[in-house]
């Protein structure tokens, strides 16, 4: 079974749109509401104090607990079984308004088509998991035992549907993930590299630059200069098209704010800090400490045609 045709026939599916941005763009106007609160509830259900995804941790507590009730009501015969899927189900549906909550945060600031509309319908398929599981356990309540099992069993078949389009997101179009230089194998240079003269930098402005198998993206500041990895930890945008602001480089993407100094995350929804490679001064040059996924090189001297300015 190719289920890749269901994921891509979302993508292409453009009406989705016509509900999934106001959604987008309502969830932006909540957390982009004056004062400092509401962006740090934001960054909190991003993750950041956690340096991890939050979303991808909570969402395993409704799957579970939800997996528990399925199980219980297939193979429960006696008022125990059915009593523990009722408690599965009432922890699963408590559960979920966190993990809901951190999905809908994580996916508000995307606007590449695909994600949007696929993380949009793995937001309804919850939703109705969600409304469904209610239903069932007010009909458990209520002894309609026949009403509940069938309730529940919809309820499991969004709950799987929405797995598969959470998977879509994070394993296909990579939601979530870190998406900085990260070379394989790297072996740490014992030496500098020197990648620019000092001259040539701009105060904040940010200089993209390969360094052997980097792209990394220098940037003077106060009197300071500091070198990145460019692609941006969150979804890969180009943080040397990015912007200065106070000691940090926000990325032009989704404007997460990586600390110049350390890489730390200080601001948006990337929650992974940015590599940062040692810098020091010489000569005039801005040397820079690089790594490499071969042989490291020996020579001391200015390496020009490894570095090139764009
Ligand atoms: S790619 Fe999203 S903030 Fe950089």
């Amino acid at each position: 079974m190719d289920t890749h045709k269901i994921s891509a026939w979302i993508s292409r599916q453009d009406q989705i749109d016509r509900y999934a941005i106001p959604v987008q763009r309502t969830i932006a106007k909540l957390f982009g509401a004056e004062g400092k609160a509401m962006k740090n509830v934001e960054q909190f259900l991003h993750g950041r104090w956690l340096g991890h995804p939050l979303h991808s941790i909570l969402v395993h507590i409704p799957v579970g607990a939800w997996t528990l009730a399925a199980i219980f009501d297939l193979f429960g015969r006696n008022a125990a079984t059915r009593g523990a899927a009722d408690w599965a189900i009432g922890i699963g549906l408590v559960m979920a308004i966190p993990a809901m909550l951190t999905g809908s945060t994580d996916w508000y600031p995307y606007d590449n088509a695909a994600v949007r509309r696929i993380g949009f319908v793995h937001m309804c398929a919850n939703w109705a998991a969600f409304i469904l599981y209610g239903i069932s356990l007010a009909l458990r309540t209520g002894n309609d035992y026949f009403g509940a099992l069938f309730t529940g069993s919809l309820a499991f078949a969004c709950l799987l549907a929405s797995g598969y389009l959470g998977g879509v997101l994070v394993y296909e179009k990579r939601v979530g993930v870190n998406h900085a230089n990260e070379p394989e194998e790297e072996v740490q240079l014992n030496e500098f590299v020197p990648v620019i003269l000092l001259a040539n930098l701009v105060e904040n402005t940010p200089v993209r630059l390969q360094v052997l198998e980097n792209w990394i993206v220098v940037v003077k500041s106060r009197s300071r200069v500091f070198a990145l990895a460019d692609k941006c930890s969150h979804e890969g945008g180009d943080l040397s098209k990015g912007t200065v602001v106070a000691g940090c480089l926000e990325c032009p993407w989704h404007a997460t704010q990586f600390r110049l100094e350390d890489g730390q995350v200080v601001g948006g929804p990337g929650v992974f800090p940015q590599p940062v490679f040692d810098v020091a001064i010489e000569d005039g040059w801005v040397m820079v400490k690089a790594v490499r996924a071969v042989e490291p090189l020996r020579s001391s001297a200015p390496i020009v045609n490894q570095v090139s300015l764009m």
